[in-house]
């Protein structure tokens, strides 16, 4: 039976009601929770989207609505009038669990199939049911929630930026396919047949033109495109909070996003970061921590041992630096004991999966050393190890020997892989880093060829310029990170304005002018005609709500994510389309 509201208009929120309301007449409108039926009393949760309600349905108030409330079932969706009044058996987890509505008239107004996952916080349901059925998962308070301080967080930072005189400017979604970077979105042209719209990897070009037009300061909270392998913090459509800023060095952009990172912790969190934000040169963080996004809530930094070990007897450690390559380690301090061989078998077969081609180990315990390794080193060599390591009784000692590359990429992420399985890594600790001078270029062995590390119009250090032609690896860039708790939470540079140095910085990446002209022509074109210096940053406003929520997967932060082979459970896409379609798009599908 289907009814409508009537001449019922809501008059409170579920979650809304207190003692004060007691004898206020009520309507409420909302889902079913749960309901309980004891014979003469009839007991409803009422839930919307600010909280639960408890409704009462008592049969010698009336028998014609305690029939009714009989059919209740979970999730359908009901209008309630009635009276406010004090409740029997205070529920203190609720914030309505001192008062409860007694019903004095119900209107079912939509019914609802046993739905197929429970709305319940704590429900173990499989990811796969939860994304197939968002819209009953996202009906989770928990996940409402999140929505709520998502919402809240963009308005923060649209309120930041606007009183900043930032200005938002929408850029277009269908766009010139662009060379660098991730793969592209590709989208057909229907009138321009054989033509493709690549969707944005992100705002970049256009927010550079936006400074050619005299913009000054552009922000957008927009969404962003890549097709690249999917991890736990990537998206194939994500969403970054995009800046761009006129007039500026390093220093300029630094200091106005700090003021912003402070205010949004500040009101979402309730605490005050330091500022300054601590700084680390892109050296310093993996030579100290391996990776260029290091967590610093933890110790374990890396010491390299290559002088110790260079001529040693044990071949793998010395074999190793002959070849150009070093040996470094860190100390698992005071959780040796917290290892078993077999455990750290497995930490072998963890570093392995960073081209590792071992994990050798010192454990110092009350007995003494227990190593594989110790029978093929001096005592001499062993000593100056662990002194320089620091190694004392309950510390386990983990190297790796390779080149610097696989070494710093292995050590780096066994330092994080460890600090997880021992559980020591505290949520509710913030610590935020800018890492700055990062290499302009690497090498991409693929290609054979010096690729940009940001993008091919990130400004070198002044210092480094004159390197450019000579010893292109040597040269940092004006580009900074920002990282907290060990997550790259957002990333820019200062941009090349002038011509010359443009060109020469096509020319380090192996593009002739035409090659570079024909890639990015409507953009060197436009700084024919006064470019201010300008640069930028961009969040990856996914990966702050990850860390404003404590969540530790992208997809709980997302109403309507995509999957680890980005696909949306919900809707079915992508999928095929038909014949029709494809014609008009001017595509022929050629599958194997
Ligand atoms: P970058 O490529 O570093 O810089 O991206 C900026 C930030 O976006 C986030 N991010 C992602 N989040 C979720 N899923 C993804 N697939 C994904 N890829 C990136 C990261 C990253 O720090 N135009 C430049 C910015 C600039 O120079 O101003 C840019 O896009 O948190
Ligand atoms: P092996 O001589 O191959 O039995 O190795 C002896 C120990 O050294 C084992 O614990 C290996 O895991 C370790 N090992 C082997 N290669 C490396 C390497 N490149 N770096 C660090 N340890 C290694």
């Amino acid at each position: 039976m289907r009814e409508t509201m009537g001449n019922l208009r809501r008059t409170h929120m579920c979650g809304d009601l207190r003692i004060s309301n007691i004898n206020e007449e009520t309507v409420l409108m909302g889902w079913v929770q749960r309901e309980r039926n004891l014979g003469s009393l009839i007991f409803v949760d009422l839930r919307d989207t600010t909280g639960i309600c408890q409704i009462v349905f008592d049969n010698t108030v009336s028998e014609e609505i305690f029939k009714k409330a009989e059919d209740i079932r979970s999730e359908f969706v009901v209008a309630v009038r009635g009276k406010v009044r004090e409740r029997q058996s205070k529920n203190k987890d609720i914030e309505t669990g001192d008062i409860e509505v007694l019903a004095q008239e119900l209107k079912i107004l939509n019914e609802s199939e046993t739905p197929p996952i429970y709305i319940k916080d704590d429900d173990n349901v499989a990811e796969t049911m939860r994304l197939k059925y968002r819209y009953l998962d996202l009906r989770k308070p928990s996940m409402q929630n999140i929505l709520k301080i998502r919402h809240k967080t963009a308005k923060m930072v649209r309120d930041f930026l606007d009183e900043n005189n930032f200005v938002e400017i929408e850029t277009p979604m269908l766009n010139k396919p662009t060379p660098e970077g991730a793969r592209d979105y590709l989208v057909p042209s229907r009138v321009n047949p054989g033509h493709f719209y690549a969707l944005p990897q992100s705002p970049q070009l256009m927010k550079q033109l936006l400074m050619v037009s005299g913009m000054d300061r552009y922000y957008q909270i927009v969404k962003c495109f890549r097709d690249e392998d999917l991890r736990a913090n990537r998206q194939p459509e994500f969403t970054q909070i995009d800046i761009e800023m006129s007039f500026v060095d390093v220093e300029d952009v630094i200091e106005i996003n700090e003021k912003m990172l402070y205010r949004l912790f500040k009101e979402l969190k309730g605490i005050e970061i330091e500022l300054p934000i601590q700084r680390m040169t892109y050296k310093e963080a993996m030579e100290r921590f391996g990776v260029d996004k290091p967590d610093l809530r933890f110790g374990f930094e890396l010491v390299n041992i290559s002088d110790i070990v260079e001529n040693s007897e044990f071949k793998v450690f010395s074999g190793t630096i002959k070849d150009n390559g070093c040996v470094r380690g860190i100390n698992v301090k005071g959780y040796g004991d917290q290892f078993t061989r077999k455990n750290i078998n497995s930490l072998e077969e963890y570093v392995k999966t960073f081209k590792a081609k071992g994990l050798a180990w010192i454990k110092i315990t009350e007995e003494g050393i227990t190593s594989p390794i110790a029978k093929f080193l001096s005592e001499e060599e062993l000593n100056n190890m662990i002194n320089r390591m620091d190694g004392e009784k309950g510390d386990l000692l983990l190297f790796v020997a390779d080149k610097e590359g696989v070494v710093f990429d292995s050590l780096g992420n066994l330092r994080n892989e460890v600090a997880r399985r021992l559980d020591i890594l505290n949520d509710d600790e913030l610590k935020l880093v800018w890492i700055t001078e990062f290499p302009l270029f690497e090498y991409d062995e693929e290609e054979e060829r010096y690729v940009a590390k940001h993008h091919p119009f990130t400004h070198p250090m002044e210092e480094d310029i004159l390197l450019l032609e000579t010893e292109p690896e040597k040269v940092r860039a004006k580009a900074y990170d920002i990282v907290i708790n060990g997550d790259e939470m957002g990333g820019g540079s200062i941009r090349i304005n002038d011509r010359e140095l443009q060109n020469k910085m096509f020319a380090a990446l192996g593009l002739s002018e035409e090659e570079a002209w024909n890639k990015f022509g409507f953009l060197l074109e436009a700084f024919k005609y006064g470019t201010p210096p300008h640069g930028g940053i961009a969040y990856g406003f996914d990966r702050l709500m990850m860390l404003l929520t404590q969540s530790s997967n992208i997809r709980d932060v997302i109403a309507f994510p995509k999957t680890q082979s980005a696909t949306c459970l919900l809707t079915g896409a992508p999928s095929e389309v038909a014949e029709e379609q494809l014609k008009e798009t001017h595509i022929k599908v050629d599958m194997k």
